[in-house]
């Protein structure tokens, strides 16, 4: 930054107070100041002095705020942004502000175009050239260390720079996502992902959750090419998950879930049975439906995607002696689940493992599995069921809230 902050705080202090008093007034006083305000950028294509940014100002209430661009230091990136996903973390920060950052500017399943840089930015995190124009996405992992976890890093300190979308608000204002221009700062991580469509790259970090837990599942040995996979859920999570063992040739897939329309997509997606556990009564009877979808088999394999805590108990019934699972329903507490030890895992010798976000590895595998996906014709961005400019933020977040479609985002 080669503003100082006091400065900074000036600027928006200044132009705050030619907009007036109140939210409403300021927002409409915004779209009359930027359209008056440009300057001519490094690629030379004319640019706005300012951007909007959607700052969460309470539980469920975001603004859509006009700041300064800070001037782009060296080693910083400015990125006018395309779209971003809505996250399951947003949605709980819109309601319940879990993490205390209110006020904050959200959105982390971001992308967009390059539009400035400094001179001592020459490439990407994977050591790709990075040039004005490209297209890139940030990851929520720290680039110097790519084992490292989301376990690991919480143990750490998560507001790194990295975690566009989850900072605190700085003087830089220009931290997340739903906004129309994201400020990259020094050792963020970044990606060069432009030849990948919008809706790919919108889906790329919920995406590279899918790629992690097909990596844990191959920990256990037992994922095979011709394995009999389950995989219960079908939300987002689930269909993604389809969707990863589809394009990596997995063929043998059954979906579970109780919603008729997204078994319907699991099956365009790549499964090849689905079994909707409303028509059956009891897990015996459900037991012998998965059955019976692997032409009388229990699965190889299986992946739990559901965040209910009864599912987590059921899925054991599907597994065969010897057979695998990975549990990755459960990003935040959804309570506890009652097994048998004895049945359920012991005596069936079941391998367990548990998957959570995605390593910075995953990331490059990730843009392999969408570019693939795309190349198999499997409608992967079709997820994407609904989309909302800007100005509605509030709107595509009630959306998410109300369980309506699957993934939402919004698009500038
Ligand atoms: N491991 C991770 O890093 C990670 C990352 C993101 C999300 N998640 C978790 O993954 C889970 C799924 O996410 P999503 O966005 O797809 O959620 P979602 O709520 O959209 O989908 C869950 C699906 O599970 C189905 N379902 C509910 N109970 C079921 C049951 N008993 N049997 C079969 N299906 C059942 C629902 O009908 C729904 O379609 C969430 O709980 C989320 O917390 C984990
Ligand atoms: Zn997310």
């Amino acid at each position: 930054m080669s503003v100082s902050e006091k400065e900074v705080e000036a600027i928006v202090r200044q132009i705050l107070g030619q907009l007036g008093g109140t939210p409403a007034a300021e927002n409409a006083a915004a779209k009359q100041y930027s359209g008056s305000a440009s300057v001519n950028c490094s690629s030379g294509a004319v640019m706005p002095k300012t951007a909007h940014v959607a700052v969460l100002v309470e539980k469920e209430r975001f603004e859509v705020k006009e700041y300064p661009i800070p001037p782009v230091g060296d080693d910083d990136i400015l990125v006018r942004v395309e779209g971003c996903g809505v996250c399951g973390t947003d949605a709980h920060e819109f309601k319940r502000d879990p993490f205390g950052l209110i006020p904050v500017a959200l959105g982390h399943e971001g992308t967009g175009e390059i539009v400035q840089m400094g001179k001592n930015v020459k490439k990407d995190s994977a050591g790709k050239d990075l040039h004005v124009g490209d297209k890139v996405v940030t990851c929520m992992i720290f680039h110097d260390d790519p084992e490292i976890t989301m376990f690991d890093l919480n143990k750490q300190n998560v507001g790194g720079a990295d975690v566009y979308g989850l900072l605190p608000d700085d003087e830089v204002h220009l931290n997340g996502w739903f906004s129309d221009y994201i400020f990259i700062r020094k050792g963020s991580t970044v990606f060069n992902v432009s030849d990948l469509d919008l809706d790919s790259r919108i889906l790329i970090e919920p995406a590279a959750v899918l790629v992690h837990a097909v990596e844990r599942a191959k920990t256990t040995g037992i994922l095979k090419f011709n394995s009999r996979v389950c995989v219960q859920g079908c939300g987002p999570i689930g269909l993604l998950c389809i969707a990863v063992l589809r394009t990596m040739g997995i063929e043998h897939i059954t979906a579970v879930d109780g919603n008729a329309q997204r078994l319907a997509f699991a099956g365009r997606l790549g499964a090849e049975q689905t079994v909707n556990f409303g028509d059956y009564q009891g897990i015996e009877a459900l037991t012998k439906a998965v059955y019976d979808s692997f032409g009388g088999h229990l699965a190889d394999f299986a992946f739990q995607c559901t965040g209910n805590p009864k599912a987590h108990a059921n899925i054991y019934k599907f597994i065969r002696n010897g057979g695998g699972l990975c549990e990755l329903g459960f990003f935040v507490n959804g309570g506890d689940a009652t097994i048998n030890p004895h049945f359920d895992l012991c005596s069936k010798e079941i391998n367990l493992v548990g998957s959570w976000v995605y390593t910075l590895r995953d990331y490059g595998t990730t843009f392999d599995f969408l570019r693939r996906a795309k190349a198999i014709g499997l409608p992967v961005t079709e997820l994407i069921t609904h989309r909302f400019p800007l100005a509605q933020i509030n709107e595509a977040l009630q959306t998410n809230l109300s369980m309506k479609g699957l993934k939402i985002a919004i698009v500038n």
